[in-house]
């Protein structure tokens, strides 16, 4: 089992934001991380890459916890794309890239040219060979974020961590880089766990969905499994229906789109009239 956590709790302070997470992530799966916001998504996914001390619990790769691993062996193991990540401006795109390998290069051997393919496979692979001598400052946020994306590719784990990958991209790159997913997982037989926030989306890509409320998990299990609960209804407050599409895929999701206010927009009138 390349990840695997049981009984896994973050606290900030004396607040508990991620309380008895469990995950058996396999190999080839594709696992979606969905909770409203504040849930603790983002949290999971940072205890996971070994980047917050857990309160309880802890994290193990193929049954070696990540806390006694060092850094770089970590990173040849496991990519994790933060929710809003930062590089130095006058980066360019390749030198982002680059840096996403650099857990592979020897200590005194420098980039080699295995390490040279797969810095051109990862910039390939998500549309941005043209624009590798851009600055990152230079980019559209797309742009930026399918850098991003690039750089943690390079880096050909066999675990990849996405916090909202698909956040400020238009539907067109929203589509590349799910598909980008599945075929990461299918043909690579890497293990995913992707934070998203689109249900739907989520659905018909992963393999199996953890959702969260407040910090717990509430629901793990595969999107059929999902669809035949009214977790969906009640943890993000929203009324709505799952719709078959076609035999094969999970239902979607048809929320309704409620038109009654539940607040007075006219703000009421002072006793002086004005
Ligand atoms: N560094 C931090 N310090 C204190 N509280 C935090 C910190 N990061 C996140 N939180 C809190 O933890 C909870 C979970 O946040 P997060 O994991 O970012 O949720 P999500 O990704 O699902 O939106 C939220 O209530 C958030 O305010
Ligand atoms: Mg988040």
């Amino acid at each position: 089992m390349p990840l695997t956590c049981s009984q896994l709790s973050v606290a900030y302070g004396r607040r508990m934001v991620l309380d008895g997470f469990d995950l058996a992530l396999e190999k080839g799966e594709i696992r979606a991380l969905i909770g409203p916001n504040g849930s603790g998504k983002s949290t999971a996914l940072q205890a996971l890459a070994g980047l917050i001390r857990p309160a309880a619990g802890s994290v193990a790769i193929d049954g070696r916890p990540v806390d006694a691993m060092p850094r770089r062996e970590l990173a040849r193991h496991l990519a994790y794309l933060p929710q809003q990540p930062t590089a130095p401006d006058e980066m360019t795109v390749a030198q982002l890239v680059r840096q996403g390998r650099f857990a592979h290069v020897g200590l005194f051997r420098g980039y080699g040219p295995d390490d040279e393919q797969a810095i051109r496979w990862a910039l390939e692979c998500t549309g941005l060979s043209g624009l590798a001598d851009r600055s990152l400052t230079e980019l559209s946020g797309g742009e930026r974020q399918r850098a991003w994306i690039s750089a943690a590719l390079a880096q050909e784990a066999q675990i990849l961590l996405l916090d909202e990958p698909t956040t400020f991209l238009d539907i067109g790159y929203q589509v590349e880089v799910l598909d980008l997913v599945y075929r990461l997982s299918r043909d690579r037989g890497v293990a995913i766990v992707m934070a998203i926030h689109d249900l739907n989306q989520a659905m018909s890509v992963c393999d199996r969905i953890s959702l969260l409320e407040r910090g717990s998990l509430v629901f793990d299990g595969d999107p059929h499994a999902l669809a035949g609960t009214s977790l969906i209804e009640q943890v993000f407050r929203v009324h709505g229906t799952f719709v078959p599409i076609a035999a094969d895929a999970p239902p979607h999701f048809d929320v309704e789109l409620a038109r009654r206010s539940s607040f007075a927009l006219q703000r009421p009138r002072t006793a002086s009239g004005r």
